[in-house]
This record gives C-alpha cells, structure tokens and sequence, in this order.
C-alpha cells in the first residue's frame, strides 16, 4: 500500500472514491451524495489544488482505496489548528491499517507545518473510526445532539481533539 499526497490529477479517481463513500456511508459524513453528484470534477480538481486544504490517498498499484483531507482555517487567530475530514477506506482495504497510516502521513504533516491542534468530528456509534482516532491520540470534547439529519434519522456527532503540543 502506497500513501502520498493526491494533486489534481487524481481528481477523477478522488471525486469516484468520496462518493461511494458518501453513498455507502451517508451517516458518517455531513456531505451528502446527492449534493457531491451534482458537482463537476473542476470542483474536485480546485479542492486538490487548494492550498487550504491537503488530501492523502492510499493506492493498490494504481487504485485509489482510501483518502483523507486536513482543512486549514485563514483567519489569524486559528491558524495554529486544523480540521481533519473525509477519511474514508473502501470496505475491501479495511482493517489493513490502512485508516492508521493515512493518518499518520496527516499527522507527519501538521508536525511538520508547526500545527499545534486538530479537531475532527465522528458520528456517535461510528465505533470503527472512534477507535482508530482514539489509537492516534484524539480525545472527545463533547457530545453535539442532531448534529446531521440523514432521512428522518438525526445523529449525534463526537467532537474530538488533538493536542500536537504535548503528543
Ligand atoms: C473508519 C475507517 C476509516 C477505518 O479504516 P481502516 O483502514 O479499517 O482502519 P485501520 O485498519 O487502521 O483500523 C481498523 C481496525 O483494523 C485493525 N487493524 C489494523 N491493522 C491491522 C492488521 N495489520 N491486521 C489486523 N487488524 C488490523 C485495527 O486495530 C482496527 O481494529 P478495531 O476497529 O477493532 O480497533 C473505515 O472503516 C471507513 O472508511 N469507514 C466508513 C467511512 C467512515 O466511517 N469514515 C470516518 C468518518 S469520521
């Protein structure tokens, strides 16, 4: 398994990968498929391209299985954190390690960078992401009631968070 940074040119195998994960998935993630279709890959290409955001995938020969994305904020105050989304490993690549080493290349980076917290948020009975967060060193900070409304169906989401400082 290879993980690397993803450029615009993976967009095509990137928009394919989140959206199945968003159609399999629709209660893990607050984008939805329905709104992610509608969207031309120049939208997938500018978010790869963007210097706010950095994805990593993680490729069988040359298939994309699994990605994540670090979403950094511009407003002076809140440079020092970022936000990790879309984390996503197809079910054939689970339980591989896959989820850890995205991850790990995730947090190599914001060492890196000099980011001093991440925050995330995982669904409230998602146990299989919890636990790989937790394994990194993510904490939960709280409990958000109805967080997303998937159907009639609302769910909680769990806010946690990384110390870079002090791990
Ligand atoms: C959550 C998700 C990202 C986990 O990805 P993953 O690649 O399976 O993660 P890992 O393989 O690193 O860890 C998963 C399990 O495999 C185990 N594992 C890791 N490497 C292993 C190995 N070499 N041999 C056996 N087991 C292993 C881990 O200990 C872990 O076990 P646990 O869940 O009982 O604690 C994936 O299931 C997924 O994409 N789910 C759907 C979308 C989703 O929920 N995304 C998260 C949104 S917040």
């Amino acid at each position: 398994m290879e993980i690397r940074s993803l450029t615009p040119a993976d967009a095509t195998a990137y928009r394919s990968l989140r959206l199945r994960g968003l159609r399999e998935h629709p209660e893990a993630f607050t984008s939805s498929y329905e709104e992610d279709v509608q969207q031309p890959l120049q939208v997938a290409e500018l978010r790869l391209a963007s210097q706010r955001t950095s994805f990593w995938g993680a490729f069988q020969g040359r298939e994309l299985c699994g990605a994540v994305g670090l979403e950094r904020e511009g407003r002076a105050k809140v440079l020092h954190r970022a936000k990790v989304i879309g984390m996503y490993v197809v079910p054939e690549a689970t339980g591989q390690g896959v989820g850890a080493q995205l991850l790990q290349a995730l947090l190599a980076r914001s060492r890196a960078e000099g980011l001093e917290s991440l925050v995330l948020t995982v669904t409230e009975g998602n146990e299989a992401a919890r636990r790989l967060y937790e394994r990194c060193g993510f904490r939960s900070f709280g409990i958000e009631p109805r967080a997303i409304k998937v159907g009639p169906a609302c769910y909680a989401k769990n806010h946690m968070v990384l110390d870079l400082t002090s791990s």
